[in-house]
């Protein structure tokens, strides 16, 4: 089917979290970074389709994978990009970030894509501007188009998500992709369980429908997908376990540890990695690692995001 078709079901202005959509709307974003593949696989990487539309690159914290490959995506689609930084902006004169974002806006961007160190600041961008916000990353909150990456990655790989189990293993607490891939995984019908130290796990792990371990063999038996997370150190206030070493012993993923997962196992990290600390480069780096198609899939991803909230504001001038 091509992308104009699935734009048909598509209403909303932004995309700020996984929380707010729908199984149907989830199926309609795969279904059409499934149609924008091919653009990728081109030798001329580019389609007319946003050609004339601007998109706004927010980013107030650090990125590789999300900013180039929203740049990229937005590229490949022809609109026109503009990268703004907080470093070296007037927030550091004391502007405000209502005000910085207020002033961009006035250029008339059609889209804003913002990642932000605090919770909250797409859905307050989203309330109070005119232009289509998506979150490419709010604090520990949320990271939308990761879950929806790594959701298209397994659904590429295993041909559905329904039914698979899904072991999520290393610094739950600080994630932002793992409370969005708890949304996401639980809404399309797989199983999920969380594992990591008890200072790293929420206490009310259990509410979000997931299992919680601080086992990681027991996490590991019989998971046809295992995600490995980064230890946030930058985002915590106070040592939260001995020593990386010993975090290594019992949370690392090694070729050894995997063997408990089914045989046709995908092994996936959101990056940065930090080799050694949650996982071995034997594993990050097997056959069993679809870590780099990750980050591919991510413009196909990106370019359907964008598509489908472009669409919206093609349909209401
Ligand atoms: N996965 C992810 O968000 O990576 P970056 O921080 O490099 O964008």
């Amino acid at each position: 089917m091509s992308p104009e078709r699935y734009a048909e079901s598509w209403t909303r202005k932004d995309l700020v979290g996984i929380a707010d959509l729908s199984p149907t709307e989830i199926g309609v974003i795969l279904d059409t970074a499934e149609s924008f593949v091919e653009v990728s696989q081109r030798q001329i990487k580019k389609v007319p389709t946003l050609r004339g539309r601007t998109v706004l690159n927010l980013f107030f914290e650090a990125s590789t994978r999300t900013r180039s490959s929203f740049e990229l995506a937005e590229k490949r689609l022809s609109a026109d990009s503009l990268n703004f930084s907080g470093s070296g902006s007037a927030l550091s004169k004391g502007e405000t970030l209502m005000d910085t974002a207020r002033n961009l806006e006035a250029m008339s961007p059609d889209l804003v894509v913002v990642r932000h160190q605090h919770p909250g600041v797409p859905h307050m961008l989203a309330k109070r501007l005119d232009s289509g916000i998506i979150n490419a990353g709010d604090g520990a909150h949320e990271h939308p188009t990761q879950a929806l990456l790594d959701a298209f990655t397994i659904r590429r790989a295993k041909g559905r998500l329904d039914g698979l189990r899904v072991a999520i293993i290393g610094d739950i607490e600080h994630s932002r992709v793992v409370r969005s891939n708890i949304h996401l995984l639980t809404k399309m019908g797989a199983e999920v369980v969380i594992a990591g130290p008890r200072t790293l796990v929420p206490l009310h792990g259990e509410s979000l429908g997931v299992e919680v371990t601080h086992d990681l063999d027991a996490a590991l038996e019989g998971a046809d997908v295992v995600m490995m997370l980064r230890v946030q150190l930058e985002r915590h206030q106070r040592a939260l376990f001995p020593s990386v070493r010993e975090y290594f012993r019992l949370f690392g993923l090694t070729e050894a540890r995997l063997k408990r997962a089914k045989d046709d196992v995908i092994v996936m990290h959101p990056g940065p990695m930090n080799r050694g600390v949650e996982i071995d480069s034997a594993v990050a780096d097997g056959p069993f690692s679809v870590i780099l198609d990750q980050v591919a899939n991510g413009v196909s991803v990106r370019m359907a995001v964008l598509f489908l909230l472009m669409a919206v504001r093609t349909e209401t001038p």
